[in-house]
C-alpha cells in the first residue's frame, strides 16, 4: 500500500476541476481510498502543498515525430512532404524506432502523460514495438499503424491488402477491451485510397477499435481533398467508409462547415483540438465555442511534432488563449464565459475528460477503483495562496514540478532520478 497526501484534483460533474487536502490510497494497480480532511505527516509521497493529480491524457501525437518538433515556416502538406516523412521514413529501421519509442515514453512520463491516443507509422514492426513498449510501461491508450498507400513517397506506402492484414494483426494481439489497444489509423483521407479507407472502416467495426486520422485542417488540405473525391464533403469521404464513429477521433477539425459539425454530432465522432499545432503551422485558430453548442464532443492533444508543447497543461492553456483570440475576433471580447474555458475546465480536459470522451472510465480520476495513473507536484510557487489556485499553477506552470509520475500503481518517473 502506498498513501500520497496533498492537494487532491478532482473533477466535479460540472466538467470542472476541483482541489481539496486529503489522502490517497493506492494498492496494486488501483486506488483503493480517497479521503478528504487534514494531510497526516506519515504519507508516503507529499503533503499540504503538494498536488496530487490524475496523469494527463493525450488525444493525438504522433510518436516519430519528437525529433521534428520546431520546424517552423512551413504550412501542412510541404511540412508533411519536407521534414515530416523524412522523419517517419527513419522508423522502417526497427532499431533506431525502438530507441525513439523508449526515449519518447520517457519524455512523456517525464511531463506527466499516463495516457495516449497515439500514432506510429507505416511500418509494421515499429508499430507492434511502440504497443509493446507503451503497455510495458504500463500506459493507457491507443496506438496506431499509419495507413497509407498514395501521394508519399514510396517507403512510407504499403498495398492496401497488406496493411488490411498487418493492422488485423495489431488488432487482434492488442484488442480494444485491453488498456493499451491498436486503434485504426488511416493517416487522412489525402493518404489513403478508397480502397484503402474502406479496409479502415471495416477493420474498425469488426474489432470495435478506436479510429484515428485528420479532419479539415487547413484549406489547401480541404481544396484538395474536393479535388481528389469529386466534390464530395470531407466528412463525407470519412462516413462513406464506416469512419465516422462514436469511437472516431478526427485531428483538427477546423474548417468544418455547420452541415458537417451538425452530422458528426449525430454520428458521435470527436474532435481532438490541437491548438499549439494549429498556430504552429499557422492552419487556424479552431472555434471550440461553435463545435460544442453544436453537439461535437471535443478532446484535447499535442499533435505533436506540429505541436510543440509535450506538456498537455500547456496545451491547456493554449487552448484558453486560443479561445480568447478567437472570441475577441468574433468581437465577443474576453467576458463571455460561454467562449473561454476556465482554468478548472481546462485541468479537467486534460484529465477526466479527455478519458470521459473515450470511454476510459476508470482513468483520468482519482477515485476509489480508478487506476492509480496519478502525478505528484510539487509547485514552487505559494499557489494556495492564489485567489485562482488552478489557474496559476497552469500559467505558471514548471514540468519540473512533477516529481513522481505513477502508473498502475508503480513509480514510473521521479525527477530525483531524472538525468
Ligand atoms: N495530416 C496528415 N498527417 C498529419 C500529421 O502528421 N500531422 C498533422 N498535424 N496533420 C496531418
Ligand atoms: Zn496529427
Amino acid at each position: 500500500m502506498i498513501t500520497l497526501g496533498g492537494q487532491i484534483l478532482q473533477s466535479g460533474p460540472d466538467g470542472h476541476a476541483t482541489i481539496r487536502p486529503g489522502v490517497v490510497e493506492i494498492a496494486e494497480d488501483r486506488i483503493v481510498g480517497v479521503e478528504f480532511g487534514n494531510v497526516p505527516g506519515t504519507v508516503d509521497h507529499g503533503d499540504f502543498d503538494t498536488l496530487i493529480c490524475p496523469g494527463f491524457i493525450d488525444t493525438h501525437l504522433h510518436l516519430p515525430q519528437f525529433d521534428a518538433i520546431g520546424a517552423a515556416g512551413l504550412r501542412l502538406l510541404p511540412w508533411l512532404r519536407e521534414v515530416i516523412f523524412p522523419a517517419e521514413r527513419c522508423w522502417n529501421d526497427l532499431g533506431f524506432a525502438q530507441a525513439m519509442i523508449d526515449r519518447v515514453a520517457r519524455q512523456c512520463l517525464a511531463v506527466g502523460t499516463t495516457g495516449v491516443c497515439a500514432y506510429a507509422t507505416v511500418a509494421h514492426d515499429a508499430a507492434m514495438t511502440a504497443l509493446k513498449a507503451f503497455r510495458e510501461i504500463g500506459f493507457r491508450g491507443v496506438i496506431g499503424q499509419v495507413m497509407m498507400d498514395r501521394d508519399a513517397p514510396p517507403e512510407l506506402l504499403r498495398p492496401p491488402e497488406q496493411l488490411a492484414d498487418e493492422v488485423a494483426r495489431t488488432l487482434e494481439q492488442f484488442p480494444a477491451d485491453q488498456r493499451m489497444a491498436a486503434a485504426v489509423t488511416p493517416r487522412f483521407a489525402l493518404s489513403c485510397s478508397e480502397t484503402l479507407l474502406e479496409h479502415a472502416g471495416s477493420l474498425a467495426a469488426s474489432h470495435g477499435a478506436i479510429i484515428q486520422t485528420h479532419l479539415a485542417e487547413t484549406v489547401a488540405e480541404c481544396d484538395a481533398v474536393a479535388q481528389r473525391f469529386g466534390g464530395r464533403d470531407y466528412l463525407d469521404v470519412y462516413a462513406a467508409a464506416g469512419l465516422v464513429t462514436r469511437r472516431s477521433i478526427f485531428g483538427h477539425g477546423i474548417y468544418l462547415d455547420s452541415a458537417s459539425q451538425k452530422r458528426l454530432a449525430q454520428l458521435g465522432g470527436m474532435i481532438a483540438h490541437c491548438p499549439t499545432a494549429n498556430s504552429f503551422l499557422g492552419s487556424g485558430m479552431m472555434n471550440r465555442h461553435s463545435h460544442l453548442s453544436r453537439g461535437i464532443t471535443l478532446t484535447l492533444g499535442s499533435d505533436i511534432g506540429a505541436g510543440f508543447e509535450r506538456s498537455m497543461v500547456r496545451v491547456g492553456r493554449a487552448m484558453i488563449e486560443t479561445a480568447v483570440r478567437v472570441s475577441m475576433d468574433a468581437g465577443r471580447g474576453v467576458d463571455d464565459s460561454a467562449w473561454i474555458p476556465t482554468a478548472a475546465q481546462a485541468w479537467h480536459q486534460i484529465t477526466a475528460g479527455n478519458a470521459e470522451a473515450l470511454g476510459w472510465n476508470d482513468s483520468g480520476r482519482v477515485a476509489v477503483g480508478c487506476s492509480a495513473d496519478l502525478l505528484v507536484i510539487r509547485p514552487d510557487t505559494p499557489w494556495l495562496d492564489s485567489p485562482q489556485p488552478l489557474s496559476t499553477l497552469m500559467f505558471a506552470w514548471d514540468d519540473r514540478w512533477i516529481k513522481t509520475t505513477i502508473l498502475r500503481g508503480r513509480m514510473r518517473y521521479s525527477s530525483a532520478s531524472a538525468s
